[in-house]
């Protein structure tokens, strides 16, 4: 429903006199500066819109997906010319965010085959969100886009392409149900069902696409608002009246979208397992009855809502096998998430610790490769930071199972756990991953650890099958050389034991 025709500038006119139509459509997000925030009306922001995307179809420009256009002086000038001063003014940055269209495997894109359609938007930064006090009151509703989720879509990282999917998806959904009406609705419910095991990102990808929906829709509607619906809650909360609940919330939803029909609502139901489990499986007792009526009102639920094109539903599950048919069915997007692969892992850990390095928790004088990059950095410098963070990538996939929660959390705990000095350097938070993730590994057993302490010296430690040890010398010590000196000696047949 982005733009259900094609406007003027979406044309090119040959020097033939033939009309072509540009067949790619380049989704670029503008985000007003908090400072001005307030002093803008409607007006300002769609004029804004649309100087942009009057100056940028009608020039030769090539753009970077995911480069700030405003983040460097020198390539803002370059594209912007006159307009930057003015657009500095306003935004805050002015980001290249999407590519729809044929070629999108590439990361380059220019406005003389793409169409280009400009978002610009505010972000609500209340941390308060509305809860006991109003209509939904076993819900969580936030207004949208909102500060909470500010980059959490880019910080996913996964191998399948789950997050074009996912915008296609949208894109599909919000486009056709305009043009369904109240009496001829769609065959297919507005539902998006994400599951897969715990950790994966299925919570985040959601909140991240009712970000994206809120952005993208600034132009159609007043307001977005997102109401998160954690079920296993309102199970604790509303004890044996589960099913009541969410008939209750369905009414009100329902309400909701057909009083303001200028406000698009996201509805994500976390754990949907809680009240869509399978009937088939439902016993007479008395909760599992409970469950039962709170699966049937569920489906009613999802059935009365099914045509209001400004109602999305976003569901996410880690118990798949245990979902109702019936509600399996009336899903319009089931999609599995899985752990990460050894690239992502990769880059996750890659972008938490430029995130560490940003924040100046860590101080770093080169850059951290992408996850190609260091493929050829391994071959080349086993030294390189490319090549250790791939080793302890690597590390990482071959244990059991670790989840992209986990390793999000992995590099920022290392630093806390093993930072002994005022400042952490990457060379220092590398080698604190390693300790972190080396004790699982039982080849590493014996393998010295050293540590500088505050005004305490040196420590060594060695950690044995059975045993550890930790050697502690007053003096400043050379850290590297030590453990050099004894792992050399550990080797030693003699000093074996
Ligand atoms: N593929 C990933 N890329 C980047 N970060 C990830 C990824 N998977 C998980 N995370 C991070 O892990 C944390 C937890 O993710 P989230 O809560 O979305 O997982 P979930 O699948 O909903 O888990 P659960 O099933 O336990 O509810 C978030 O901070 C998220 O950003
Ligand atoms: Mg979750």
């Amino acid at each position: 429903m982005t733009q259900s025709h094609a406007n003027e500038m979406d044309f090119v006119l040959l020097p033939s006199k033939e009309v072509f139509v540009k067949p790619g459509k380049l989704f670029i997000e503008g985000r007003v500066r908090d400072d001005v925030r307030d002093d803008l009306d409607n007006e300002d922001i769609v004029e804004m819109k649309e100087l942009l995307e009057k100056h940028f179809s009608s020039g030769d420009f090539t753009f970077e997906l995911l480069e700030d256009i405003l983040a460097h002086d020198r390539t803002a000038d370059l594209r912007l010319g006159s307009h930057l001063e003015g657009v500095k003014e306003i935004l805050k940055s002015l980001k290249v965010v999407e590519y729809l269209g044929p070629n999108a495997e590439h990361t380059t894109h220019s406005s003389t085959s793409a169409r280009i359609e400009v978002q610009v938007y505010e972000l609500y930064d209340d941390p308060r969100t509305f809860e006991e006090d109003s209509d939904i009151p076993q819900a969580e509703i936030t207004p949208m886009p909102h500060a909470r989720f500010d980059g959490v879509w880019d910080e996913l990282v996964f191998a399948a392409d789950i997050k074009g999917d996912l915008i296609w998806m949208m894109t599909n959904i919000l486009r056709f149900s305009l043009r369904f009406s109240d009496n001829v609705g769609s065959d297919v419910n507005p539902l998006i069902l994400l599951h897969g095991p715990p950790g994966t990102g299925k919570t985040s990808l959601c909140q991240g696409l009712a970000q994206k929906i809120a952005i993208r829709l600034r132009s159609q509607y007043d307001n977005t608002m997102l109401i998160q619906i954690n079920t296993s809650t309102l199970l604790s909360k509303y004890y044996s009246e589960s099913a009541k609940q969410v008939d209750e919330i369905f009414t009100k939803i329902a309400r909701m979208c057909q009083e303001e029909p200028h406000t698009f609502t996201c509805v994500l139901i976390d754990e949907v397992e809680s009240i869509a489990s399978s009937r088939e499986f439902s016993t007479d007792g008395g909760e599992s009855h409970d469950s039962l009526r709170a699966t049937n009102a569920l489906l009613t639920g999802l059935d009365k809502t099914k045509n209001y094109p400004n109602l999305i539903f976003l569901c996410t599950s880690n118990m798949f096998d245990t979902l109702d048919d019936a509600f399996l069915d009336r899903c319009g997007l089931k999609r599995e998430v899985t752990a990460p692969s050894l690239g992502s892992q990769y880059e996750i850990l890659r972008r938490r610790l430029q995130k560490l390095i940003d924040r100046r928790v860590i101080r770093a004088e080169v850059e951290l490769p992408p996850y190609k990059d260091a493929k050829t950095c391994a071959l080349l410098d086993l030294a390189s930071v490319g090549a250790r963070l791939l080793n302890i990538a690597e590390q990482i996939n071959s244990s059991p199972h670790i989840s992209g929660r986990s390793l999000t959390q992995l590099p920022e705990r290392a630093v806390l756990q093993y930072l002994r000095e005022e400042e952490c350097d990457l060379n220092m938070a590398l080698k604190f991953i390693e300790r972190l993730v080396r004790p699982a590994q039982t080849s590493q057993e014996g393998k010295p650890e050293g540590n500088k302490v505050e005004g305490k010296g040196t420590e060594i430690e060695i950690r044995g099958k059975k045993r550890s040890f930790k050697l502690v010398f007053e003096e400043d010590l050379d850290i590297e050389l030590l453990e050099n000196c004894i792992e050399a000696a550990r080797k030693k047949p003699s000093l074996e034991s």
